[in-house]
């Protein structure tokens, strides 16, 4: 995403809604391809945590919400639709609790244990590695599987691994036979413990590397069914993890972990509310968002400096926002109202992400269904799509295709006590289809913007695709209301040889380019 040249105008926007102001321009250079938006970049987050797995998505094949092996059909539909790249299970903080072993086998002979993260619930291991990649075969993605290594051993981590993947007569795979699955599974990146430097134990990063190369040294699986393996980095403005093991942990690393979430506030004791938040709060959120840029850029320059062969990628493996608990739920659910300003918060992030493509070839937004940033909502046997749901699937196009450079000039930047954010963000790329797409956002909750659409290598003769916008900032899906934020049509034709496009306030616009 470039944002050249802001006109930060010395009076308060906000109250010049109708104001007409020089178009903004934005230039597309067919010409010059970039890199492949790898299509992990919309990849999904799963954890145990609150109903994020149970009720959320796994009901259970005795359950009267219609399911299919216990993964309800509603859920599973929607999420289809979204060509979900990766779902990475078992966490989060709960991978580093958690014991394969408590997960195989007879369901109703399996542990009961606590969740000691997430709001002291029981968990009794009825989702365990068959049911997971049993959905993960439902949804047509790949499994990023999280291993335990703040309170696991090496030789745990070893034998799960050997469990999922073996093609041999050793008791371990014959144990997967004859709980059901003759074939290993396919396990495409296998993470070494999260968040070593908090939750996943407290730990510096010179002792985590130690360690990770300790564990990585006992992954064995058969020739070709290797996963690529992630190291667990850093998190908010910090690369001594990257710069550590990128250093000392990069011998067979695929990828070095970065976590960064959105807080409306910046403040984790008071971080703003989902909803019926002040305008003030929508532009912290945009400009708190925006950080993760130079977040990436920083941690891009340490791996430039210590990989320049460029083989290890930056993993943002969760990001999102994240709000206060919604009043009179459970504090240990992180469940909150998904609204239009995730939906810009959501597409902001893309266009970021398409800009340091080369190294940025996977991120899970946090997390898929009912906790933070959620695709899906639901409650008993309803469901509903959220704005950011719908982010997702207008970006599709996105997944795999190849970057376009990208430049938005004469941009009028929002403004709010002083500082500012770019108004309009934008991102290109040449789809596997061969199209040209556009994404823009519209950073501005009250103000729409001409855009006028420049694509060099191209004549353009008209766009068209869809519009997600909505009458207030927190807007959103409600049981009553499910359809109240939903992506509309749109289209526009070139007049004399040039194409305006009108961008509704806070809104997020994805178009093909036709000739
Ligand atoms: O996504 C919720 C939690 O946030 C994850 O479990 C943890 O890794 C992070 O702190």
């Amino acid at each position: 995403m470039k944002a050249l040249k802001p006109i930060i105008l010395a009076c308060s926007l906000a109250a010049l809604p109708a104001l007409a102001f020089a178009q903004v321009s934005v230039s597309v250079d067919t010409t010059k391809p970039g890199p492949v938006i790898n299509k992990n970049v919309y990849g999904q987050f799963a954890e145990h945590l609150g109903t994020g797995i149970y009720e959320g998505m796994w009901v259970g094949p005795d359950s009267r919400i219609p399911n299919t092996r216990g993964w309800r059909n509603d859920v599973v539909g929607a999420l289809k639709e979204l060509k979900v790249p990766l779902v990475r299970w078992p966490g989060g903080c709960f991978a580093d609790e958690y014991h394969w072993r408590d997960g195989i086998g007879a369901r109703n002979k399996r542990p009961v244990k606590v969740n000691t993260h997430w709001g002291g619930v029981a968990e009794d291991n009825a989702v365990g590695t068959h049911e997971f990649f049993d959905l993960v075969e439902l949804l047509g993605t790949d499994a990023y599987v999280n291993g335990n290594l703040g309170s696991g051993t090496p030789q745990e981590m070893a034998e799960w691994l050997e469990y999922m993947t073996s093609d041999t007569k050793s008791s371990l795979a014959e144990l997967r036979r004859k709980n059901g699955r003759k074939e290993p599974y396919k396990v495409a990146y296998f993470g070494i413990g999260n968040e070593a430097w908090g939750c996943g134990g407290n730990m510096k990063p010179e002792y985590y590397a130690h360690l990770y190369n300790h564990y990585a040294t006992f992954l064995k699986t058969p020739p070709g069914a290797r996963p690529k393996i992630v190291a667990s980095g850093g998190n908010d403005n910090d690369t001594k993890w990257t710069e550590v093991l990128s250093r000392e942990a990069a011998r067979g690393t695929d990828g070095i972990s970065y976590h960064y979430y959105t807080l409306p506030t910046g403040v984790w004791d008071k971080k703003g509310a989902a909803t019926g938040f002040p305008e003030s709060e929508w532009f912290s959120t945009i400009q708190q968002t925006l950080r993760i840029d130079q977040q990436i850029k920083q941690n891009i320059a340490v791996l430039d400096k210590n990989d320049p062969q460029k083989k290890i990628g930056f993993y943002v493996d969760e990001w999102g926002t994240w709000y206060d608990v919604e009043p009179g739920t459970n504090p240990g659910f992180l469940f909150q109202r998904n609204t239009i300003r995730d939906a810009v918060v959501a597409a902001l992030n893309f266009n970021i992400f398409h800009e340091y493509a080369e190294r940025v070839r996977m991120t899970n937004i946090a997390q898929m269904v009912n906790v933070l940033q959620a695709m899906i909502i639901t409650d008993k046997d309803k469901m509903l799509l959220t704005p950011t749901y719908h982010a997702y699937k207008m970006y599709i196009p996105f997944q795999d295709a190849t970057k376009l450079p990208v430049a938005v000039d004469n941009d009028v930047a929002y403004s709010s006590n002083g500082k500012a954010v770019p108004g309009i963000s934008a991102t290109a790329a040449r789809g596997k289809d061969g199209k040209v797409y556009v994404a823009l956002v519209n950073t501005h909750p009250t103000r729409a913007s001409d855009v006028a659409l420049n694509v060099a290598g191209l004549n353009v003769g008209s766009v068209s695709g869809q519009v997600l916008t909505a009458e207030k900032m927190d807007a959103h899906n409600t049981f009553e209301q499910p359809q109240a934020v939903k992506p509309a049509a749109f289209s526009a034709k070139a007049v004399d040889g040039k194409l305006t496009i009108k961008v509704p306030a806070k809104a997020v616009m994805v178009f093909a380019v036709e000739a």
